[in-house]
């Protein structure tokens, strides 16, 4: 890899903020026992292609650090409006073969794909998910693969099991069954991702209780494939604290990230006021700055904790929001996510949030630079 200088400078801006705050951290946790150098080479922050990043580390023994695992910083984007609508294209997005190419070229790794599989299950008690359907997600699953990108299968508005958890609970454990085993051959480039948002009565007891049902029944199939869990509350950063995970290697936490809300919902047609947010701006002062900072801190502090990656699954600003504002904010953000090796996956593609027109199949330049510029690249 040819590494140009802006490049270096990040990187090493990185290295020397999460020293700052792996010592920091170190101050609330001196009863952990001192790890072997093996152990720590192990969870070193920063991966293979970074060096420098080792001689920082070395002198902070005892302390927890950022995992190190066989999981790639993600760069996506969610094709929001399409297969989680109520049927295929109902919300106005049919996904075409070429933008996965078009996502590729642009320069991100990685694709999100929400899908409504409740709307798409047959009667009780095997809840077969319907044959068509399923080879509309195959055919998904493959184009992004042959595009050289990982794609993410979320089981996304699942209504029925936010409303009546213990009611709808088979459904799900059985969906996931299916897609377990449907999938269990697919190149580990497939990620799962457990549910979309999880909110109202599937509170965080509930939830933790479902995750320890369903993880097993996809391990029976998927010993390895990376799976992708939310916490409550719509996936806050602060449900993070809820989430409780099983031991496993190969588990990625996902948080989305919406705020300031008025800011990025404003006008909103699915939020009710949100009318009355419009005209909300985000010029970058430092207090705005200083909440972004502060929660993806939170996330940071959470990941080392608990030795677990997070990603940012969702952002996003809607398209209603002033240009430079949205422009800004989206800037702001992921770098401040690459800076803490969080990874990221905007929502969304060509929908009311989008940087993508699917009509004229054109990119908004400026946006997908704010997104891109300053990233890691493998
Ligand atoms: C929802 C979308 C919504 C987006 C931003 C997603 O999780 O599924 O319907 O547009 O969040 O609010």
């Amino acid at each position: 890899m040819v590494e140009n200088g802006q490049n270096k400078l990040m990187r090493a801006s990185k290295c020397i903020y999460v020293f700052f705050l792996t010592m920091l951290l170190s101050a609330c946790n001196h009863g952990i026992p001192p790890q072997t150098d093996l152990e720590m080479d192990k969870q070193r922050p920063f991966t293979k292609e970074d060096p420098a990043s080792i001689s920082l580390m070395k002198p902070t023994t005892p302390l927890p650090q950022k995992p190190l695992r066989d999981f790639p910083y993600l760069r996506g984007i969610n094709i929001g409006n399409a297969l989680e609508a109520p049927e295929p294209g109902s919300w106005g997005v049919t996904i075409r073969e070429e933008y996965f190419d078009e996502i590729n070229k642009a320069g991100f790794n990685s694709v999100r794909l929400p899908v409504r599989f409740s709307a798409h299950i047959g009667s009780a008690p095997k809840y077969k998910i319907e044959a068509d359907f399923l080879k509309l997600i195959d055919n998904n699953i493959q184009v992004a693969l042959s595009n050289n990108l990982i794609i993410i299968l979320d089981v996304h508005h699942f209504t029925e099991l936010m409303e009546n958890p213990e009611k709808e609970k088979e459904k799900f454990l059985s969906i996931w069954r299916q897609l377990s085993e449907h999938y269990q051959y697919a190149p580990p480039q497939l990620f799962f991702d457990l549910l979309n948002e999880p909110e109202k009565s599937l509170d965080s007891k509930r939830w933790n209780e479902m995750v320890s049902e369903v993880i097993p029944i996809i391990r029976m199939t998927n010993p390895t494939r990376k799976i992708i869990v939310g916490g409550v509350d719509y996936s806050t950063i602060n449900s993070l604290e809820l989430l409780q995970l099983p031991a496993d290697d190969n588990l990625i936490a996902a948080f989305h990230f919406y705020s300031p809300f008025e800011f990025t919902h404003q006008g909103a047609d699915w939020v009710q006021g949100s009318d009355l947010w419009q005209n909300t701006t985000w010029t970058g002062t430092t207090a705005e700055k200083e909440i972004i900072q502060k929660d993806l801190d939170l996330a940071l502090s959470w990941s080392i904790q608990n030795n677990i990656p997070v990603v940012m699954s969702e952002f996003g600003v809607i398209k209603k929001a002033d240009n430079l504002s949205r422009l800004r904010w989206i800037q702001y953000l992921t770098q401040e996510a690459s800076r803490r090796d969080i990874g990221w996956v905007y929502w969304d593609f060509c929908a009311e949030f989008g940087i993508y027109n699917c009509e004229s199949q054109t990119w908004d330049r400026e946006l997908l630079s704010a997104l891109l510029s300053n990233q890691q690249l493998e």
